[in-house]
């Protein structure tokens, strides 16, 4: 099977090129590098000993996609381009909606006159808002986003319910992930935010080299164990062979199917902070500051589902997420750029 990467080069989708060629199928990878380096390809190349096929395109380009799609024969399409900085949203909605919108519209426009009708497109666990109960499992019901970002998945999403409706021949596979943090094991590839990081992983690992001295604690006063936010962290590598093992389902009946992906497990800010002191091997200094605005007490999932259905269950603990996102960060202090 040829499966189409967009955003193939970022944190997420680079990872899953890499499980992807390690299952044997062919990759294409389109993406515009406005978050992420060509470099990243290189890696997952050395890492697989296999190559893969890169265009560089927007997705706001139809006639570019266009001539892709006229070139290559795609069976299916793991669709994570987009914007992604909740914060940056919020500053700017009209290129947040115009690009993760308009860019998911113009590919699907080109999928369908290219007969590729096969999708799992990148959601999040942002659809639940405060979430309605914990675990969160896909009955959870979605709640209206806080900001422009969250609004795009929770409307992608529906645009994707839609399409399927109006033609039994969609398949679509909706993936909710929690928080994605680590780093394959190789130290190649990982996150590489540009500017300082919004999320707490990328923060932490920037204290831990030095290049911050230390680490903001968003409120200590949440109604959880030790009053820090809880979140369910998810190592990217198991992340990304969930959607290896989604691909399976366009052999059944198509439909449109929903999973979390996360591992069922709550961490709070201290303990991320005391699991990647113990990986780095020295305690990283924090200091407690205001609540964040729009941030929620505790979010977790039930990932039973993706288990029962996709065979998929998360592997990796919070340790191993630290000590690979440590070994990434120590290999590459100034990530792609050197
Ligand atoms: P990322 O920014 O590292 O990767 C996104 C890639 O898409 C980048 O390489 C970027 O250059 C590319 N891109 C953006 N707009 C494009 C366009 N118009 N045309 C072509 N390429 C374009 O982000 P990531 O963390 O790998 O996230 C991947 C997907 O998963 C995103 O859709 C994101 O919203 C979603 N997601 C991420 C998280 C997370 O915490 N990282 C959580 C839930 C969902
Ligand atoms: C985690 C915890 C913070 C930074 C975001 C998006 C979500 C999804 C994943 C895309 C919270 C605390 C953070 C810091 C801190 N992305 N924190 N100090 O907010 O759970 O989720 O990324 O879909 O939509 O909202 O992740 O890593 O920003 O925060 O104390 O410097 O760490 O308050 O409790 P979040 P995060």
């Amino acid at each position: 099977m040829r499966i189409l990467v967009t955003g193939g080069a970022g944190y997420i989708g680079s990872h899953t090129c890499v499980e992807l060629l390690n299952e044997g199928y062919d990759v294409v990878v389109i993406d515009n590098l406005y978050n992420s380096s060509a470099k990243a390809l290189d890696r997952v190349q050395e890492i697989t000993g296999k190559s893969l096929t890169f265009y560089q395109a927007d997705l706001l380009d139809q006639p570019a996609i266009d001539a892709i799609l006229d070139q290559e024969t795609i069976d299916a399409v793991i669709h994570f381009a987009g914007y992604k900085a909740v914060g940056e949203s919020v500053q700017k909605p009209i290129e947040y909606y115009h690009n993760n919108m308009t860019g998911t519209l113009l590919l699907c426009d080109s999928m369908r006159r290219h007969g590729i009708k096969n999708i799992i497109f990148s959601s999040s666990a942002t659809v639940y808002g405060d979430p309605a109960m914990i675990l969160i499992t896909e009955e959870c019901p979605k709640k209206t986003p806080t900001n422009p970002y969250g609004q795009t998945k929770t409307m992608l999403e529906q645009v994707l319910i839609d399409i399927r409706k109006s033609d039994p021949e969609w398949n679509v596979i909706l993936l909710r992930y929690f928080n994605p943090i680590g780093a394959h094991k190789s130290g190649k590839i990982g996150e590489d935010p540009k500017g300082i990081p919004n999320n707490l992983l990328p923060y932490v690992a920037q204290v831990a080299i030095g290049k911050l001295p230390s680490i903001g604690v968003f409120g200590n006063d949440y109604d959880t164990p030790d009053g820090t936010g809880v979140r369910d962290y998810i190592h990217v590598v198991d992340l990304a062979r969930g959607h290896v093992k989604a691909l399976a389902k366009f052999n059944e009946e198509k439909d449109v199917r929903i999973y979390n992906l996360g591992t069922g497990h709550g961490y709070s800010v201290l303990q991320v902070i005391s699991a990647f002191s113990k990986a780095c091997g020295r305690e990283l200094p924090y200091v407690i500051k205001p609540r964040r605005a729009g941030d929620i007490a505790t979010c977790y999932c039930d990932p039973d589902k993706a288990r029962r259905e996709l065979g998929w269950v998360a592997e990796y603990g919070i340790d191993e997420m630290c000590m690979d996102s440590w070994n990434w960060q120590q290999k590459n202090p100034n990530g792609y750029a050197d």
